[in-house]
């Protein structure tokens, strides 16, 4: 490696102060730090801080609501969706669908040592959400006679820490050959002057280059080619933190495929106007997610005829995406606009300062689809995403969100369950989601006698 044409190099970008202090460095942390820096980009890296300088003025843009496929209200809706499921079962059954979970982030706000996969959300046997997701495709395996393959997305920050998770559980009984691990890439955040930022000694700052990174990823893994000649059709996106997510919902796929989508997303609706969730809608004629900050006080307030709010279609990054047109997006059919976001990073000195962070967001591939379907359901059963330690999307909110969810599926399948006076179920119990993940599947399994108990296990 030769250090005086790095260095040239990284003058000439106006980076050069990285190598301070770099002679008092041991051997083997330097030659890893001249690693790194051979491979940062500085010409990508250029057009990204002149693209955060020269970014418009948040100029106004036209926006829109926009309409969601609803619980059934007629014959001929209920129709409809008997058909959607028929066509997600039938491509379950001739294994078209794979599954791609987004793992790569840094959970920050959770602030879990490790991959937040790895955090044990179920309340009593503290399975981990990686376990969750496993005992739910194998549910579909059993259900539907076919493994359905798991590409998992993790990146530098986790993904040694992931594989070997996955690999001391034995893959939770999924077949290892079915699961796939690809690795996203990493950017350097950049000062507020633009420069490189040393956060240790022998190492530049970086961090994932955000979930839209993940159709680059398949692009360098060769992953969407791999499924498209393995005669996968469609492709079932979920996020990590979401304990809830009904893996690969046949109606989901259903209607995506029947209406011949390229890109579906699920949403929740949103019914407090201060909530901060991004809204799929239309942004400037094109679908889009909606960022909270790019709604006026006026439109979050906005009521419909039948009083819902006008913008209520709550993102909630599940999606189907059609391969063949993720193909056509991979090789360069479009390409996802970058954000920016300003974030906290401390120097090898210890100081904090003010980092731009590149990433891309995956629902930006909403703008180059042909159609979209957006699907709205019903957040008590499918959205509770762990973000926070405390508070808000919370490992006590999320629990209380599953347990929640599950005194129903009880109800529904006729035990009484205890509540207190704000309508809470007394007490805790868990339901594997190899036994049962929906409530009719419940319905069906459980014994006549069985009683609600706290601490109860099925
Ligand atoms: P979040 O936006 O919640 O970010 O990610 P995060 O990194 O998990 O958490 P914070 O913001 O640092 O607290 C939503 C989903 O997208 C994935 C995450 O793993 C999560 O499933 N993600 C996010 C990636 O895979 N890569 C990224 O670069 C960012």
């Amino acid at each position: 490696m030769d250090v005086t044409e790095l260095r040239k190099r990284y003058a000439e970008h106006g980076q050069e102060h990285v190598f301070e202090g770099m002679e008092e460095l041991a051997p083997a942390a330097r030659e890893e730090f001249l690693r790194q820096l051979e491979g940062i980009d500085l010409e990508e890296l250029d057009e990204l801080i002149e693209g955060y300088r020269d970014r418009p003025p948040a100029a106004p843009k036209e926006l829109r609501p926009c309409e969601t496929i609803r619980e059934p209200r007629s014959e001929q809706e209920a129709a409809e969706r008997r058909k959607a499921l028929n066509r997600g079962e039938e491509l379950l059954r001739a294994g078209k669908v794979a599954a791609f979970l987004v793992a790569g982030g840094q959970g920050t706000r959770l602030g879990l040592p490790g991959p937040k996969g790895t955090f044990p959300v179920y309340p009593i046997t503290g399975r981990s959400l990686f376990e969750v997701f496993a005992k739910k495709l194998l549910n579909l395996r059993a259900r539907y006679g076919r493994e359905i393959p798991l590409v998992i997305m993790t990146s530098p920050v986790n993904d040694e820490e992931t594989r070997a998770y996955f690999e001391a559980f034995h893959y939770f009984g999924l077949n290892p050959s079915s699961v796939r691990f690809v690795v996203q890439r990493t950017l350097p955040a950049v000062d507020l002057w633009g420069k490189l930022v040393v956060d240790m000694p022998g190492h530049v700052h970086v961090s994932p280059d955000g979930h839209g990174g993940a159709l680059y990823a398949m692009r360098e893994s060769g992953v969407i080619r791999e499924l498209l000649d393995g005669g996968y059709a469609e492709l079932f996106y979920f996020q990590v933190d979401n304990p809830l997510v009904k893996i690969c919902d046949p109606v989901f796929i259903g209607y995506h495929n029947l209406r011949r989508a390229d890109v579906s997303t699920k949403v929740v609706e949103k019914t407090d106007p201060a909530e901060k969730v991004g809204i799929v809608g239309y942004i400037d004629g094109k679908p889009g997610v909606i960022e909270y900050s790019e709604l006026s006080e006026e439109e979050l307030n906005a009521r419909r005829k039948d009083g819902r709010l006008r913008y209520h279609a709550g993102n909630t990054a599940i999606h189907v995406f059609n391969l063949e047109f993720l193909d056509h997006l991979a090789r360069g059919g479009g390409d996802l606009p970058w954000h920016y976001a300003l974030k906290k990073a401390r120097t090898a000195d210890g100081e904090e300062v003010e980092v731009v962070k590149f990433e891309r967001f995956i629902f930006d591939t909403m703008r180059f689809a042909g159609r979209v379907t957006v699907l709205e359901v019903d957040r008590r059963e499918e959205f509770a995403p762990l973000k926070n330690a405390v508070g808000p999307d919370s490992p006590n909110t999320v629990r209380a969100a599953l347990v929640e969810m599950w005194a129903r599926w009880l109800e529904a399948a006729g035990v009484e369950v205890p509540r207190d006076e704000e309508g809470r179920p007394r007490g805790t119990v868990e339901i594997n989601p190899l036994f049962a993940d929906s409530a009719e599947e419940l319905k069906k399994k459980l014994p006549p006698s069985w009683r609600w108990r706290d601490g109860a296990l099925l």
